[in-house]
């Protein structure tokens, strides 16, 4: 149900200034488009993010918490409810030794993956180099299992803290957690009266101590490499697809379906690489649904093969 004037008037009562009402979700997604949500409100802590999360459901208000909006196309008609936005709070990293040159480095689910990679690279540890040019924050890259062919999140996570919608915390050991590609299945928390979600507050990562010079200058070839296959002049969400089984790369199949440069509306598949979909100026939403139309029903009908996306729709 929309927001009604108790719910605002808790929601400025509790969160004061981290809370703002039909904020457009295009000033907090990469690709730029979205509507507006009723609430957007920016947690500062984990008990602020407990009260917003537990409050929500018991007055029956959607919480849609998201990190940066990297891997999200929010509709144009915008969100109902409340989105809770990790992106910019929540954001401390730190790093305890373990044993032999083994080191923990735990991050804030909020925290910019940018800044995890910059962090070890600093102490000079190895393990996240795959990471590096990942878009987006801690808590998204883990809620995806986020990587490249090099890696991924599951790889290096040791350990979760996680939210459970009663407003408990819990302490996941990697053991507990199912990753697959792209994905973590957090589905066994939620809670199955309300499907409210379980929500990642923080990780643990086993990183361990290496040449700082060498991890550097494997850093630096990464993110070389993928400036020159990516394209970064416009605002995009990423890969837009996942890759299919099979070995083809999404983007080659795109690419031999015919579709690089293809444009609807502001909408625009990438001359670079055609997994990237950009927004080339003043793209809705709709223009970014219909476009992954036409890519998966290109594709099916060529090559027999059904994309999945990668991003994340959400919104009416
Ligand atoms: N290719 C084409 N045409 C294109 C794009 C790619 O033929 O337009 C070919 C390339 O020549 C290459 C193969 O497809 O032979 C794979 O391309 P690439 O190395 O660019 O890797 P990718 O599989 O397209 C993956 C991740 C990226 C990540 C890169 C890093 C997925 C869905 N994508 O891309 O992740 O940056 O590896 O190498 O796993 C993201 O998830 O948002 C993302 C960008």
């Amino acid at each position: 149900m929309p927001l009604d004037d108790a719910s605002k008037d808790w929601l400025r009562a509790r969160f004061g200034d981290r809370v703002r009402f039909d904020e457009p979700m295009s000033r907090h997604t990469s690709l730029r488009v979205g509507g507006p949500a009723e609430a957007f409100v920016t947690p500062t802590d984990a008990d602020e993010l407990a009260a917003l999360v537990v409050g929500a459901r018991r007055r029956g208000l959607a919480c849609l918490v998201v990190g940066g909006g990297t891997n999200l196309l929010v509709l144009d008609r915008g969100i109902r409810g409340i989105v809770a936005a990790l992106g910019g709070a929540l954001t401390s990293i730190s790093a305890e030794t373990a044993h032999r040159g083994q080191v923990r480095v735990t991050a804030m689910a909020g925290a910019r993956m940018a800044a995890l990679c910059a962090f070890a690279l600093r102490q000079g540890l190895a393990g996240l180099n795959f990471a590096v040019g990942i878009p987006g924050t801690v808590g998204g890259a883990i809620a995806m299992n986020a990587g490249t062919p090099d890696g991924c999140i599951g790889d290096v996570l040791e350990g979760l803290r996680v939210l459970l919608p009663s407003g408990a915390e819990r302490h996941l050991d990697r053991r507990e957690l199912a990753f697959g590609y792209r994905s973590l299945d957090l589905n066994g928390l939620s809670d199955p009266a309300t499907g409210a979600a379980a929500v990642i507050i923080a990780g643990r990562f086993a990183l361990a101590s290496g040449d700082a010079a060498a991890i550097r200058a494997q850093a630096a070839a990464v993110m070389q490499r993928r400036k020159a296959r990516q394209p970064y002049d416009r605002p995009s969400a990423g890969c837009f697809f996942k890759n299919p089984p099979g070995g083809m790369s999404a983007g080659e199949i795109i690419e031999r379906a015919g579709l690089k440069g293809k444009r609807i509306g502001g909408a625009v598949v990438s001359e670079r690489h055609a997994n990237f979909i950009l927004n080339a100026g003043g793209a809705s939403a709709e223009d970014f649904l219909q476009m992954m139309a036409l890519v998966r029903q290109t594709v099916a009908e060529r090559f027999d093969i059904v994309l999945e996306p990668e991003v994340r729709t959400v919104g009416s």
